[in-house]
């Protein structure tokens, strides 16, 4: 368990959205169920939310383009996100919601410290709108997982699943708001395991050990 003279864990959230992860990561240190600090929110939308809520909680945040390509960073793009990180002395990246492939640049700027939330049972319905091919496909059982960041697209080891019952009447937004709530407790108690555990891989298993 970290106690109050071990140093925060410095986290960088990427994020393209309403930064409903981030936020819980906000809530979980604010509550001192995190010993973290978020040092740098960066997102590749210019109104994306997220944005507004560091600046509500007065975090550094900026907009930073990774035009022209729409699914991933361009190698200006991809520097400039490493150097704001680098520079806030991020340890771990958290992507919350971030729309764009990471790249090898990326993954080996933070090798191995890249984190990503999926709205799916991984390996299940990896890419976009997970919580609707899940819906149209008939599963009974979806979730989300959080995984590290490898080169393919929701591919990294899994670090931890939460399941979530798909209803008979559930539309998307049903669906997608229930794996949010379970999202938010599962980002949160990764990112604990790193700060007061450790985590061990093996090929693509995670164990959670003692550090
Ligand atoms: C979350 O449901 C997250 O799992 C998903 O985007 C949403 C972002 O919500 N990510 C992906 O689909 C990535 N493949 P948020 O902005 O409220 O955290």
């Amino acid at each position: 368990m970290s106690t109050l003279s071990t140093p925060r864990l410095k986290i960088a959230v990427l994020g393209s959205g309403s930064g409903s992860n981030c936020q819980s990561i906000i809530d979980a240190i604010r509550d001192g169920q995190l010993h973290a600090e978020i040092v740098c929110i960066i997102s590749d939308v210019e109104d994306a939310f997220i944005l507004e809520r560091a600046r509500q909680h007065d975090l550094p945040a900026q907009y930073v383009s990774a035009a022209p390509f729409k699914t991933k960073l361009d190698a200006d793009a991809e520097q400039a996100y490493i150097k704001i990180m680098q520079d806030a002395g991020a340890e771990v990246i958290v992507l919350a919601g971030f729309m764009r492939i990471i790249k090898k640049g990326l993954l080996q700027a933070f090798d191995g410290r890249i984190l990503n939330i999926h709205p799916s049972l991984l390996p299940s319905f990896p890419g976009l709108h997970a919580w609707k091919q899940a819906l149209n496909y008939g599963v009974k059982v979806t979730g989300c997982t959080v995984h590290f960041v490898d080169e393919g697209t929701d591919t990294g080891p899994i670090i931890i699943q939460r399941s979530v019952p798909v209803l008979d009447d559930d539309t998307a937004e049903s669906l997608h708001a229930r794996i949010q709530v379970q999202e938010h407790l599962a980002y949160t108690e990764a990112l604990r395991y790193m700060v007061d555990k450790c985590l061990h891989k093996e090929g693509r298993r995670v164990t959670v050990c003692t550090p």
